[in-house]
């Protein structure tokens, strides 16, 4: 996750800016840059690795200028080098930006960039921001105009942050999507912006949380708030608590919330410096296996429990119809005793976020017994499935410390798809052009997200409507049926109402028989192939009096008419559309349950990680 601080007023900016960033190095990164503006010019230091590097080189001889910006970058489009780190400047030096997303339509926006005669001279996405920025200020536009202009230029989700020598002391911060946070901090005749709020506390309990579409023009003395269609907004400060687990919930009320929001940044950390673009790669660091016992296998099985195991129906998916090997799924629990006949030329592939889950422990040892070769996908580095395993594959969520799975579920979701597209490659079964499609469909998944989660106020009233039932129905068919399964789960455990998951087609062999006006049904009716079936299965609901939520692909007035609620998403790839289907079922189980009062972040009799059988 890249970290950004920025600082205008009275005192030095250079060691303001790296204290920040060294407050933000839990985040991660592989290099790190400040820019201050002083005297007419732009000085920007940056360089690849820690930041101590960049702090030991410049040997206590800081830029001078009291007014900048830092960022600490973990790679997506080009390698961690110095010409690579941000800041990033325009053509003459007059602007210089930090970003925090994917601009997804960089190829494009460079190309005509660069026909126009900008020089960018670095191999990110980022890099057109600036140049998009003196365009427009060339054209006669203020800092503020050109970002918004810019910001009607890209596509994806973004935090970016931005300065002029044109217009020395002012930084301008933006968040488009929900890529990464933006947050204002106000102290005495200066002001700061930061990614979050660890980066700020020591200097700042006032501070301001910029939502998607927001935009912040900040000065030593004063901070204008405007929407990226340049409406003035209302927008005082409130002040936090200097403690450690505010500082760790952000802007948000419950962690399980702050997870749901920070999904898009996981997925991102997820596949930076994995998927590469340019020519189409993969390269997973840890993956402890040859391609040739890769070539070897004859089919994968899955194990996880809960979640994970979500999870990995989605990952039984992917490596059939991205690698071509033959795979199942099953609940680890359950593997242990089903005597499966395994050995070397099956791979196991395990999920489980803590990486301590007994079941799945055990049934990963009874896999090393029979001599499979085996990968792991955890989100903690160095937990015991780790190291049982030959390989993993890290999710980069940071501690997910809500009970309740989030961010590690879509992390995983997209760590398999990472692996089957690994495991394509070794088996020569993806050729450039697809694995090229494949990885530009992933990069697009943030930016999706952070579009899907701005339903979040719709969730919210439909969440109020129906927090008085006790039963739930979840229905879906193909790679959305583990999200019908995600969907009643997370109902469940963090509200008690009672939910179940069911694939469509079983509804008329059973299930159809609870359907009544006290049963809301949430169906997932997206336009990936499943549609027209679960149109038929809306019907037999609605003939039944039961109450329809559909999850529905923007656009589609048949299906809107048909359900009593429709939550529409994006269009996306038919494999990758659970990434987006998940977020309505986690949002919808967050808001019944606090309806209802319930402790979202620490449910009644569960425990986060399960070390009993
Ligand atoms: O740590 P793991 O991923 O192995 O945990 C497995 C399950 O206990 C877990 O996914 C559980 O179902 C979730 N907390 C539910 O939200």
């Amino acid at each position: 996750m890249c970290g950004i601080i920025g600082y205008t007023g009275r005192r030095e900016a250079a060691p303001l800016l790296l204290d920040g960033l060294q407050r933000l190095e839990y985040r991660g990164y592989d290099s790190a840059g400040i820019a201050i503006v002083d005297d007419g010019a732009i000085h920007v230091v940056k360089g690849a690795g820690k930041l101590s590097v960049l702090r030991d080189g410049l040997e206590g001889v800081y830029p001078p200028g009291r007014c900048g910006i830092g960022h600490t970058r973990w790679a997506t489009h080009g390698k961690p080098t110095t010409d690579n780190a941000h800041p990033h400047l325009d053509c003459t030096g007059a602007v210089v930006v930090i970003h925090n997303g994917i601009v997804e339509n960089y190829l494009e926006l460079r190309a005509e960039l660069t026909a126009r005669g900008h020089a960018l001279r670095s191999e990110t996405d980022t890099e057109v921001l600036p140049h998009l920025i003196e365009s427009y200020m060339d054209e006669g536009a203020d800092l503020l105009t050109a970002l918004r202009h810019t910001l009607g230029r890209i596509r994806g989700a973004h935090a970016i942050v931005a300065m002029s020598k044109r217009e020395p002391g002012r930084i301008v911060a933006a968040r488009a999507g929900n890529a990464g946070g933006v947050v204002i901090g106000y102290g005495a005749g200066e002001m700061f912006v930061a990614s979050d709020l660890p980066a700020l506390l020591p200097e700042t309990q006032r501070v301001a949380f910029l939502a998607d579409g927001e935009i912040a023009c900040v000065t030593a003395d004063a901070v204008e708030y405007v929407t990226a269609a340049g409406a003035p907004l209302q927008r005082g400060p409130q002040v936090v608590p200097f403690d450690p687990v505010t500082a760790a919930k952000g802007a948000h009320k419950h962690f399980m919330l702050k997870e749901i929001m920070e999904q898009p940044e996981c997925i991102m950390d997820t596949f930076r410096g994995r998927a590469i673009f340019e020519p189409p790669a993969i390269a997973l660091e840890s993956v402890g296996m040859s391609d040739e016992t890769l070539r070897r296998v004859s089919r994968v099985m899955l194990i996880g429990m809960g979640t994970s195991m979500h999870a990995a129906m989605l990952g039984r998916s992917y490596f059939e119809r991205i690698a071509g090997i033959p795979a199942e799924v099953d609940n680890s629990s359950e593997f242990r005793y089903r005597d499966a006949l395994i050995g070397p030329d099956t791979l196991v592939v395990s999920v489980a976020q803590s990486g301590e889950t007994v079941d799945t422990l055990e049934a990963m040892a009874d896999a090393k017994r029979r001599g499979a070769p085996q990968i792991t996908i955890c989100n903690t580095p160095g937990a015991q499935s780790t190291r049982v395993a030959d390989g993993c594959v890290l999710t980069r969520c940071g501690p997910e410390v809500a009970v309740a799975s989030t961010k590690t579920l879509t992390a995983s979701i997209s760590a398999l798809y990472l692996l089957a597209c690994h495991a394509g490659r070794a088996r020569g079964v993806l050729d450039d052009a697809r694995l090229g499609e494949l990885i530009a469909s992933l990069a697009r998944a943030p930016g999706l997200m952070g579009r899907v989660l701005a339903l979040g106020p719709k969730v919210q009233e439909i969440a109020h409507a129906l927090a008085g039932y006790e039963d739930f129905l979840f229905l879906a068919r193909g790679a959305q049926y583990p999200m019908a399964l995600e969907g009643a789960l997370k109902l469940k455990e963090v509200s008690y109402i009672h939910a179940e998951g069911y694939p469509a087609g079983e509804m008329k062999h059973g299930p159809i028989a609870l359907i009544d006006r006290t049963m809301p049904v949430v169906a997932i009716a997206l336009d990936d192939g499943t549609r027209d079936k679960m149109l038929s299965n809306i019907e037999q609901v609605r003939a039944r009096e039961g109450l329809v939520v559909g999850i529905i692909t923007e656009g589609d007035a048949e299906l809107r008419g048909k359900c009593d609620e429709a939550l529409e998403l994006p269009p996306y790839a038919p494999l990758l559309y659970p990434l987006l289907s998940a977020i309505p079922m986690q949002l919808l189980a967050y808001h019944i349950a606090t309806t209802r009062g319930c402790d979202v972040d620490q449910p009644r009799n569960l425990a986060k990680t399960v070390t009993v059988e």
